[in-house]
């Protein structure tokens, strides 16, 4: 039988993913936000899963407004890094475990999740940061093959935060469903609080991102009675993506521990956080 046995919650800001890249770690901007996950990715590379699903959105990079699915599950081989505008980042192509999609695929739709399958994917900051802050120095490949899982964040209306921890419910028992023993670790992505463009630009909200940091553990069913307004008016517009959070915890359940958190404000414009939790 699969099994989840960790969840990391973290932001994905893009300009981490560029401060990584040009090795900006010690640069005394950065130095404080770098070394907060340390402790963070010292645990998960002594844990390697066999197995990330990874919860995130695409950013209208390589997933456009054509077509926005609510909810989608990358099924493929591998998932090609898009370029963003200023080059493909120099990270491994993220290698995909179809089989295991594919029933997953299954076993969630029939539990009322009506998925939308991605043949083909290329993923955007939304996944590539979230695996550096998972691995920093992969490699040739990344520790282990995932399943990308796609949440809209971004057309109204944006599924809630309710529906989204119910998903991560199901997501956790079509896990365990699955016959092989895999060691599984869930990805939920996005936030802290942010809001990148109108009056309200640059808007952050420490209180809320440590009550949240708090409560993705102790009080999930507090979070997920949030309303997506609710969400935007203390979290910013983009802040919503901490929806994709609940996605994490639903899946992982209720016996867990929290192994380490950090949060730094700003990344850019962002409020940065990050929370391992450990099955028990
Ligand atoms: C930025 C983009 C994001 O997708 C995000 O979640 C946070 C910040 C940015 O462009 O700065
Ligand atoms: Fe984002």
């Amino acid at each position: 039988m699969a099994r989840i046995v960790w969840g990391l919650a973290t932001s994905h800001v893009p300009s981490i993913g560029a401060a990584h890249d040009r090795g900006l770690q010690e640069d005394p901007d950065w130095k404080p936000l770098f070394d907060g996950y340390k402790p963070l990715q010292e645990w998960m590379a002594d844990n390697t899963p066999d197995v990330a699903i990874v919860v995130y959105n695409d950013h209208a990079n390589a997933v456009g407004f054509e077509i926005v699915p609510t909810f989608g599950i990358g099924v493929g081989d591998s998932f090609n890094v898009t370029d963003e505008g200023w080059g493909v980042r120099p990270v491994p192509t993220p290698v995909g475990k179809p089989e295991f999609a594919r029933f997953l695929t299954k076993e969630i739709i029939d539990q009322g999740f009506d998925l939308t399958m991605f043949n083909q994917l290329e993923v955007d900051h939304g996944l590539t940061v979230p695996m550096s802050v998972y691995c920093p120095e992969p490699g040739e490949q990344w520790p282990c093959p995932i399943v990308p899982i796609l949440v809209n964040v971004l057309q109204y209306p944006q599924p809630t935060a309710a529906r989204c921890y119910e998903l991560g419910k199901a997501i956790g028992k079509a896990v365990e469903a699955y016959p092989e023993d895999l060691k599984v670790a869930i990805f939920g992505t996005g936030g802290m609080s942010h809001q990148l463009a109108g009056t309200r630009a640059g808007f952050i909200n420490e209180e809320f991102d440590r009550d949240f940091l708090e409560k993705i553990e102790t009080d999930p069913d507090a979070l997920a009675k949030l309303t997506r307004e609710e969400l935007i008016e203390l979290a910013g517009t983009e802040g919503l993506e901490l929806i994709m959070w609940l996605v994490m915890r639903g899946a992982i359940g209720d016996s867990i521990r929290r192994v380490a958190d950090t949060y730094f404000v700003p990344a850019s414009n962002t409020a940065a956080g990050a929370a391992v939790f450990e099955r028990v």
